[in-house]
């Protein structure tokens, strides 16, 4: 039977679903306004940039971001920080991890969260993806070892992963858990917020994600040691903390650390930006479901599992078709459609959130010859030896050679989302 001139795909010159411009993904970004100049504003009135000083005494404004940012996640502490990837590195540090240690990863994540324990001197270890395209539990049971010392669990694309049942291994197994929450700001499993789960929750507020100053990060914890240490690491052994300035109140308190301390310009953005987080997500969510509930039907198509619908901060829309070999020709219809949908996995495209690309891991690349953490000897005399392999992870390429990805920006109208819709439902019926 011919098809109608509507059914006719763009690709092959029929007329286009979507006929609106994509929004970029800068949820937070697009919505800095009054809100964000007024407090950067009062930063540079009082010529008080810096948090613990400046001509006048006042408030600080990353203080108080901390402040505000531990009530509202439900934390007891929180600590500011320059990004996610120095967050990373320092709740690391803070939770013990040092040479000789290997720290379990998922292989589907930005580098940085891998890359963090390379910085801490300990070894990754890389962990298959489930159908939520996050850690798989009975994989990350199956990589520990007598070295391993901690777990990064990353709430991938917007998603939480099975956080409960990790921090269930984890105890088990006595491991420091460390969530990283970089893209899941604001979302939450089971109604607890995603970064109070594990030892330390790590945030970002990099251009892209939720929530943003340009560049950023928080921690949160509940433990006041780890705080301590957190601080210490943070900002060159809490040297301009007028509470320690090089005094130790406990053993084991005082180390060097590196200065990741967060810039009140940062701070007066971050506390209008979270002051928008709820309004965010509301929107970001609503127009998931608008989209899902049309295409939910499709045949040939299921949705990457969610375990807590409530609790996706739905930043981002992924689906599996069944048939992989399908996948480029539908991303590249739903492109000409007008749509703004990709693949997300191709070994020839250098993504660098799918382990295969991360080469500085895989050749086990290190900035001197002596090759550590690798070879260091607190590591070869655990018996540790790591080689990294495209085979160690199956799912990953399993998963994501089946994935279509779509970004679900904040500031779409319900036409985009139903347009979007109507893309996804013509190119299904043309292709699947
Ligand atoms: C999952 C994940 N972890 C860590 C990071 C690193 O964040 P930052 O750029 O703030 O260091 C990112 C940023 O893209 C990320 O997506």
């Amino acid at each position: 039977m011919a098809m109608t001139t509507d059914e006719q795909l763009a690709i092959y010159g029929g007329p286009k679903a979507k006929t609106t411009p994509n929004i970029p993904m800068y949820p937070g970004g697009l919505s800095i306004g009054d809100e964000e100049k007024r407090l950067v504003l009062e930063v540079l009135d009082r010529k008080y940039l810096f948090r613990y000083y400046g001509p006048e005494q006042y408030p600080s404004k990353v203080a108080e971001l901390e402040q505000a940012f531990a009530e509202k996640f439900g934390a007891k502490y929180a600590l500011a920080v320059t990004s996610c990837t120095s967050a990373l590195i320092s709740a690391l540090v803070a939770v013990g991890v040092g040479p000789g240690d290997e720290v379990i990863v998922t292989g589907y994540t930005f580098f940085a969260s891998c890359a963090s324990i390379v910085a801490a001197k300990a070894v990754p270890v890389i962990c298959d993806i489930d159908d939520t395209l996050t850690m798989d539990p009975d994989d990350l049971e199956r990589k520990i070892t007598p070295r391993t010392k901690a777990v990064i669990a990353v709430h991938m694309r917007g998603v939480p992963c099975d956080i409960e049942r990790i921090a269930a291994i984890c105890r088990k197994h006595n491991l420091k858990l460390i969530e990283d929450v970089a893209q899941a700001c604001g979302g939450s499993f089971n109604g607890k917020m995603l970064g109070t789960f594990g030892d330390v929750g790590c945030f970002s507020f990099q251009y892209h994600k939720i929530i943003t100053a340009g560049e950023g990060g928080m921690c949160l914890t509940d433990d006041p040691k780890l705080y301590d240490r957190l601080m210490g690491y943070h900002d060159t052994a809490a040297c301009w903390r007028p509470d320690r300035f090089g005094e130790e109140r406990y053993e084991g308190e005082l180390f060097c650390g590196v200065n990741y301390r967060m810039s009140e310009l940062t701070g007066a953005v971050m506390q209008a930006q979270l002051g928008k987080l709820d309004g965010l997500l509301q929107q970001m969510r609503q127009h998931k479901a608008r989209i899902k509930s049309q295409i939910a039907d499709l045949p040939g198509l299921t949705f990457r599992r969610v375990l807590d619908e409530a609790g996706d901060t739905a930043i981002s829309l992924i689906f599996l078709l069944d048939d992989p070999e399908k996948v480029q020709e539908f991303a590249t219809a739903l492109q000409a459609e007008g749509v703004a949908a990709s693949s997300v996995f191709g070994k020839g495209i250098p993504d660098w959130h799918i382990y295969y690309h991360w080469k500085h891991i895989m050749r086990k690349a290190t900035p001197t010859p002596e090759g550590c953490p690798y070879t260091c000897p607190h590591y070869t005399a655990k018996g540790g030896e790591i080689t990294y392999s495209e085979e160690s992870c199956p799912k990953i390429g399993e998963y994501l050679s089946r994935a279509i990805h779509l970004d679900i920006p904040a500031q779409m109208t319900e036409d985009d989302c139903d347009m979007i819709a109507k893309g996804i439902r013509k190119v299904a019926k043309a292709i699947l």
